[in-house]
């Protein structure tokens, strides 16, 4: 297998390549001056099992993925996988108001078909991965990764920002790692970067609690249980996530209000302190021919 990084995934790449013993590819991957992107991929590929790296965020990712896509597929490769870090357009996976575009579904659309396997780390809600009808998919869940990097906090309990069945799942697993209690709010979103957090009683006073959630984009959710869990007593707090997008002053705004906050390299930023390429690597080295 050859791994081909996208340019939003570099470090994840690396890590991957470190993991599986995998070589990366060599690739030409710019931009215009009106932000087209041009992608050469410098290697032969015939006959070879290829993995694409390359996110669906922000925007101008999946132009770039399509390209790496055509550029690959025109090399005669054995086989094309693509795992994408962070699925970008996600969240908006069903229709919640008339009249909207089911952006996930849209987005998956755009590459279905045209790989043998897309692999997706912590992908919001299952049912996303049912957009990919003509190729079998696969998702690989962090928070075990994240749990282990908190291991010698002494954790108390692990709370998810969220009462959704897979946020709570995501805490549970974590808290399994940890071996300690989970438990989760109930949230309600008034809009893109605001948050309810409804009053929940739980028993956190003098408690270290590691928040945990899939995503962290404007912050206003995890800024919100962080308030949440001090109103409680909680004695220190640490953040993690999965993808770490940090719109705008996200980052700052959560450091100002917990200890530490990690996210994984699926979004690579200054957070990115968990590699989930341990997680993929058993899989892909289960490719070997
Ligand atoms: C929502 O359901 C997700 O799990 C995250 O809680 C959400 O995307 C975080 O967004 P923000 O950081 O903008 O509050």
């Amino acid at each position: 297998m050859i791994i081909i990084q996208g340019s939003s995934n570099r470090s994840l790449s690396h890590e991957l390549s470190q993991e599986t013993g995998y070589p990366l590819a060599n690739a030409e991957i710019k931009r215009f001056p009106d932000r087209e992107c041009y992608i050469r991929i410098l290697e032969k590929l015939e006959g070879k099992d290829v993995l694409i790296v390359s996110a669906t965020f922000p925007d101008e990712q999946i132009v770039e993925t399509l390209l790496i896509h055509d550029a690959v597929s025109r090399m005669n490769p054995a086989s094309i996988r693509l795992l994408i870090p962070y699925f970008g357009y996600q969240r908006q996976d069903k229709l919640f108001k008339e009249g909207e575009a089911v952006s996930a579904q849209a987005v998956a659309g755009i590459f279905d078909g045209r790989f043998d396997e897309i692999l997706t780390v912590d992908i919001h809600a299952e049912g996303v991965l049912n957009y990919f009808r003509r190729t079998s998919s696969r998702n690989f869940v962090a928070s075990g990764q994240i749990a282990r990097y908190f291991r010698n906090r002494n954790i108390d309990a692990v709370i998810s920002p969220d009462g959704g069945v897979r946020a709570v799942d995501y805490a549970k697993e974590a808290a399994k790692v940890l071996n300690c209690e989970y438990d989760y709010f109930l949230k309600e979103r008034i809009d893109a970067t605001t948050v309810k957090l409804f009053p929940k009683k739980m028993d956190l006073n003098g408690k270290r609690v590691l928040v945990l959630d899939d995503i962290i984009a404007t912050g206003g959710s995890m800024v919100a249980a962080i308030r949440r869990l001090k109103e409680l007593y909680a004695s220190e707090i640490y953040v993690g996530c999965t993808h770490g997008l940090f719109i705008g002053d996200a980052y700052e705004r959560i450091t100002g209000e917990a200890g530490e906050v990690v996210s994984t390299d699926t979004v690579e930023t200054r957070a990115s302190l968990v590699s989930v390429a341990p997680l993929i690597a058993g899989h892909l080295l289960g490719m070997r021919s």
